[in-house]
């Protein structure tokens, strides 16, 4: 189907910018939910893909548009996975990432035991596209990594500061934004939307 306009599905700024950067080579109109005044539904699916889903399809009904909805988060390893899910909610109702980072890194070093400290950890991104009367699809991204501390950079969003991609020596804080928007777990997501060629 043709889209004349695609909403994003997202208050995050930082989101936002990443993916309105990401749609920038097509030639439909990109607005971001907020400008609608559209509020996120509440987050209630037990897995990323689940609330990808939720919060497109809530913005395309609330819209009448196509709407596209990222749901991401930081998967720590050791902490079995944890934030997660709750990757945003652990920043507070301030969005203080600098908490939630320090609370990553002390659970971590609570892991340790005497032993080293197992840093690996991974961003997922599912992308849900809803688009009107189709049936809505997800895709899904990683990238891995390892938890560096202190943090590095102020480049980005939310936990890139302590986040070094496997193979590279800056943290997603500190690495210039189009080499980020290149390799992240968003970018991977966004590549097999792509790939499926949902607005041709
Ligand atoms: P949600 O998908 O809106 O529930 O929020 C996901 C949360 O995961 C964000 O608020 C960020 O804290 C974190 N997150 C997702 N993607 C990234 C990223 O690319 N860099 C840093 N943090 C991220």
């Amino acid at each position: 189907m043709a889209i004349n306009t695609l909403v994003i599905a997202s208050h995050n700024a930082g989101k936002v910018k990443e993916i309105a950067a990401l749609l920038a080579p097509f030639s439909f109109e990109v607005i971001s939910a907020s400008a609608l005044n559209i509020i996120e539904p509440e987050e209630t699916g037990s897995t990323f893909a689940q609330n990808a889903v939720l919060k497109a399809e809530h913005c395309r009904d609330a819209s009448g548009h196509a709407a596209l909805a990222d749901d991401s988060g930081l998967e720590v390893t050791a902490l079995n996975g944890d934030p997660g899910l709750y990757s945003a909610r652990w920043a507070g109702p301030d969005h203080d990432f600098a908490m939630a980072m320090q609370r990553i890194e002390d659970e971590l070093n609570a892991t340790a035991k005497g032993e080293i400290v197992d840093r690996r950890a991974n961003f997922i991104c599912a992308l849900a596209l809803a688009i009107p009367g189709e049936k809505t699809q997800v895709f899904e991204g990683r990238i891995d990594g390892a938890l560096v501390w202190p943090m590095r950079g102020t480049r980005g969003f939310g936990y890139d500061p302590v986040f070094q991609p496997l193979g590279f020596e800056e943290t997603f804080g500190q690495m210039d934004q189009t080499k980020k928007h290149a390799m992240s777990h968003r970018a991977s997501a966004f590549e097999k939307l792509l790939a499926a060629k949902p607005w041709a």
